[in-house]
């Protein structure tokens, strides 16, 4: 039986998790999968219970199931703890443990919803590319890192951005293979004009297109212009690679060109096993008041069916049934605009079930 472990976290986590069950439940009885489900406690629920945002037998839970669904992690009460016991070391602690190397964050444009965009409908209509971030190196990882005091009573903060050539091949094979199964269009990005540990990044993913994937049509950019790329003209973008911390920034970027980060899933993949969440965060603001958007969440799913499980038929049933209720006019708070229906988490949830 296909075991997924339910990471629900803090904030609106729990609300948006109950959603995803609960549509994945409706593709389960249409498809006979037969899912079975195990909570694991994450984040700063995890931390107010057993004094740590990654329990043992969490890790234990994540390690042994097909799948994780994450819902969100951190919040304004643990903001000041130790960095070693924040929640977020509980998603990083899983990022590094499971070695979920490569994070896929699409950006797609759902059409009723191009006035939601800060950017004018003519920039942003259609977009549909996904961000190809690199998990598990770089600043998020390398050491050394930390602050340390100076002898003059100042202090020294220090992190350290690392790769080596295999972890930047497994991730450039990782987008050129996505890049396969859409146009062939991968743009890398680096600062390889100042950074030595990104010219080895450039070098690298060139050399593997070069000797693996000659089909694939790849361009370099440095990362301040794809910074400025993305605003001015985001449809020259298919598949973007990049690493840890430039995907942190550019995936919020690419991701707010839809209108919403609340509609956005993502995969966090070593092969098959993967972790997917929605990639907002646990919005504590509006935590319990049953008002987000279970979408991100829900479409998460469908990305979970899709990369582990080899069901792209039940995926595609579950983005359809979402594009049919924003046609409808049905929306949450966030995406929410005059001449649409305001709906809440649950009834988002129920409306999307009904659709498929
Ligand atoms: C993300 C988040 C995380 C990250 C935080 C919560 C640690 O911003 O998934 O993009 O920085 O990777
Ligand atoms: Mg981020």
């Amino acid at each position: 039986m296909p075991l997924i472990a339910l990471c629900a976290g803090d904030g609106i986590g729990p609300e948006v998790a109950v959603e995803a069950v609960k549509a994945l439940n409706a593709i389960d009885k249409k498809f006979k999968i037969g899912f079975e489900y195990v909570d694991a406690p994450v984040g700063g629920a995890a931390y107010d219970k057993f004094g740590t945002p990654l329990p043992e037998e969490t890790l234990a839970k994540a390690k042994k199931a097909d799948a994780i669904f994450l819902g969100a992690v951190g919040g304004p009460k643990w903001e000041k703890l130790d960095y070693s016991v924040r929640p977020e070391r509980g998603l990083l602690g899983l990022r590094s443990a499971l070695d979920l190397y490569a994070n896929l964050r699409p950006a797609k444009m759902f059409a009723p919803l191009v006035d939601a965009s800060t950017l004018k409908r003519e920039i942003v209509e259609g977009i549909d590319m996904v961000v190809v971030r690199e998990l598990t190196g770089d600043l998020y990882f390398g050491k050394p890192r930390g602050v340390e005091k100076l002898p003059d009573g100042t202090k020294r903060g220090v992190n350290t951005m690392v790769y080596t050539t295999p972890e930047i091949e497994r991730i450039a094979r990782v987008a050129f293979e996505i890049a396969r199964k859409r146009s062939r269009k991968v743009c890398s990005i680096d600062k390889a004009n100042v950074l030595e540990t990104t010219e080895l990044w450039r070098e690298v993913v060139q050399g593997v297109r070069d000797k693996e994937y000659p089909d694939i049509n790849l361009s370099h950019m440095y990362v301040d212009n794809a910074a400025m790329q993305l605003v001015r003209a985001p449809k020259q973008f298919d598949v973007m690679v990049t690493g840890n911390i430039f995907g942190d920034i550019l995936s919020d970027e690419a991701s707010m060109l839809t209108g919403s980060i609340g509609m956005l899933p993502s995969a966090s993949l070593n092969g098959k096993k993967g972790m997917y969440e929605p990639i907002h965060g646990s919005a504590p603001d509006i935590a319990g008041k049953g008002i987000a958007n279970p979408i991100a969440s829900i479409l998460s799913m469908a990305m979970m069916l899709e990369y582990t499980f080899d069901r792209s038929d039940a995926a595609r049933v579950i983005e359809n049934a979402v594009a049919k209720v924003l046609d409808k006019g049905y929306r949450t708070g966030d995406i929410y605009s005059p001449g649409t229906t305001k709906v809440g988490t649950v009834e988002m949830g129920d409306l999307i079930v009904k659709e498929l």
